[in-house]
Order: C-alpha cells, then structure tokens, then sequence
C-alpha cells in the first residue's frame, strides 16, 4: 500500500510499504479520509522528537476490510472512525470511567516489534498506534469505533481527534455549565470545535481569539458571540467585554504567551483549560497570590476527556440533529500525495483542516 514517511524532520515521503495482519485483537481499515491534525504536524516540525521512520495520521474514517480473531463487534463494511485513546478497560483510571487516561494501552504497534508496517524488512511504526496517511491500517479494535455510514468521510475523519478533543474539553473536562461566558483563544481545527461545544454547552458568551482575522469569521459560524484580534492587550478586551474576564479560558494554541493570555483573561472563580500542545518543555509562570485569592484554577484537558465509545455517537447524533458542524469544517480535500502542501497550508493559516481522501 501506499503512506506518507516521515524518515527525516521536515518532511513525508510517499512510499510503497507492506501491512501485515489482523492478528488477534486487531481489525483491518481501508482508510476513506484522514485529517491533518496539528499534533502530527509537531512531530513532523521536530518540536516533539519521535522515533523514525514513522507513519502518522489519527484522524481517520475508514472501513472494515478485515477482522481479527477475538474481536467482536465489528464486520467487514463497517464504517468506522479511529481514536487515540485506546482503552484496556481494567486499570484504575478505564475502570473510574477514564478511559482516555488508560494506564495499559492495549496493542501498541507503533513499537517496532509491534508495528504491521514494514518495507524490505524495516519496521515503521504506526504513530499513536495508528499510522493514517496510508491507504489501510491494522489497529487495535479498541482504538476503533464505529459509526453512521450517513456522516461523509471527510467530516467522519474529524470527529477522531479535532472534535472530540475540543467539543469534549467544554462538555466533558470543564463541564461548563449553562450561562458561562468563555474565551476559546485560537480558532483552529479543534478551537472551532472548543467554541461549538461551548454552543452546545448553553455558554451566554463565547469570546473567540485568534491572530488571525480570517480564523475569527469562521468562529462566528461556529457560534462564537465576540471576537478580538490577538494583540498587545486581548485580555483587557476580554475583561471590558465581561465585566472582569470569562468563567472559562480554553488554550488552543499550545504556547507560553497564550496559556498566560487564558490564565488573565478569566474572571475570579474562573478556570483555565490547557488543550494545546507545545513542546514538551513548556512552561508558563502561575501567579500564586493571584490565584489564591481569586480562586482561579488551571486545568488540562487530554482528547476531550471522553469515553470515546459513547461520546462518539452522541456527537454523531448532534450532527445529525444540525447542532454539530462537521462538513464545514473540512477546508480542503487533497490526495496523500499532496500531504506537505497540506501541511503548509496549515502552517501558514489558510485552512481550518485539509483532509486528504483516498
Ligand atoms: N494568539 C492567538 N491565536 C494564535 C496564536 C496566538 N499567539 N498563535 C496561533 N494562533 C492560532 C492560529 O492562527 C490558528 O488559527 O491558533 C490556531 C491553531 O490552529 P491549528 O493550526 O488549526 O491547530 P489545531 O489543530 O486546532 O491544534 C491546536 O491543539 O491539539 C493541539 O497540537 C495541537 O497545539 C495544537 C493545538
Ligand atoms: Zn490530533
Ligand atoms: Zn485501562
């Protein structure tokens, strides 16, 4: 089959590899759509340093082509969309119904040993256990969920990791209550997704941030109520716009400037979401007299915080409802080969998300 490489930082190189399986416990995707998530973007940049050669791509639909042995649930043409927060079900944290924090991943092939990937021998392994920007995966069922054939590919795809990082991390890790005003500060793929969970939340206002303008008329689509221009005192804007800052400030960025940005822009009380991801040195300064005595808290948030098995389909079943925007948000559809031009439209802003399809 064919899958975008990455071999060397900077760059994915479209190869001819061989898939092995499914052996027990694993299933057989044909992939439909597979989304360009910022995350993977990191590791292609070397801010977050993998082990190469790799397969990324975790935000994929798909079909099943083939099951594995002690696998139920599923049958060949079965639509699927795969997660990253595969789940053993026994540990402490699967078994307190936080199943996203599982402390025993099951069926981890992005182990070389483990990975069904090779070429001439050389194991590639399947970032995140998954490996998308290929034409077929052989994944842990468990990393796998399965859904309406009436959601289109594209929009599928996304609900693997944009939305449900983003709608889950206002429904799911803050359970912002009816009424909130928020602040979603970067309007991306999982940003939008952060401003139309805090839509579907009930949120009286939902303040969007971004740097850039284009990304603020896209969040008023999604159901952003204000917008204001990153600039040298959003937080003051954001203060004069609530009488005092925000009950919710979800970081959507992943850096410094933006994690301070939240921690000001919210009101006494207030608490602020870590959803981006920067490099795995990050650091912001946590004022701790302020803190204390406004009662502000600081929080992360990992892949929406959801059981994805049933937030899934209820997310499905807002699409289908018209509460949830999937289809707009797919920018552009592109083919594998296209990948790093799809990848630098991303860096360079001019897409929510570019999805290739196969
Ligand atoms: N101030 C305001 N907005 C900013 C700033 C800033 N200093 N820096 C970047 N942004 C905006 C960008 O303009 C863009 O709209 O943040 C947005 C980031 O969006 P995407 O590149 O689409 O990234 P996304 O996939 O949404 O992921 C966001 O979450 O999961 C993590 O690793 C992911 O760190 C990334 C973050
Ligand atoms: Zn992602
Ligand atoms: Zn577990």
């Amino acid at each position: 089959m064919k899958a975008a490489v990455l071999r060397q930082i900077g760059q994915l190189d479209i190869e001819d590899v061989d898939l092995d399986g499914p052996r027990r416990d694993e299933v057989r995707i044909r992939v439909l759509a597979s989304g360009l998530c910022h995350s993977d973007y990191h590791f292609i940049a070397g801010d977050f340093p993998v082990p190469l050669p790799a397969v990324l791509g975790h935000e994929v639909a798909g079909e099943i082509i083939a099951v594995g042995e002690n696998v139920g649930g599923f049958a060949i043409g079965d639509r699927v969309v795969t997660c990253l927060s595969a789940y053993c079900g026994q540990c402490r944290e699967c078994q307190t119904g936080h199943n996203h924090r599982c402390e025993d991943k099951p069926g981890a092939p992005d182990r070389p040993a483990g990975s069904r990937i090779t070429k001439g021998g050389e194991a590639i392994r399947q970032l995140g256990n998954l490996g998308g920007f290929a034409e077929e995966m052989v994944i842990h069922h468990r990393a796998v969920t399965k859904i309406s054939p009436e959601v289109p590919p594209s929009s599928a795809a996304l609900l693997g990791c944009a939305v449900i990082t983003g709608v889950g991390s206002v429904l799911n890790s803050a359970k912002v209550p009816p009424g909130s005003t928020v602040a979603v500060i970067g309007c991306g793929g999982v940003g939008l997704n952060a401003i139309q969970g805090a839509r579907i939340a009930g949120a009286s206002r939902i303040i969007a941030v971004d740097k850039n303008a284009a990304k603020l008329s896209a969040a008023i689509a999604f159901g952003a109520t204000d917008t204001v221009l990153g600039g040298p005192d959003t937080a003051g804007e954001i203060a004069e716009l609530t009488r005092g800052g925000v009950d919710f400030a979800f970081e959507v960025v992943g850096s410094e400037a933006t994690a301070r940005l939240a921690m000001d822009a919210t009101r006494q009380g207030g608490t602020t979401v870590l959803v981006g991801l920067g490099t795995p040195d990050l650091t912001v300064a946590l004022p701790i007299t302020t803190f204390a005595m406004t009662e502000k808290r600081v929080m992360g948030s990992l892949m929406g915080s959801a059981a994805y098995q049933l937030f899934l389909p209820q997310l499905v079943t807002y699409y289908q409802q018209g509460r949830l925007k999937l289809n707009e948000l797919v920018s552009r559809e592109i083919r594998l080969d296209q990948i790093n031009e799809g990848y630098a439209s991303m860096a360079n802003g001019e897409v929510a998300r570019s999805v290739i399809v196969f």
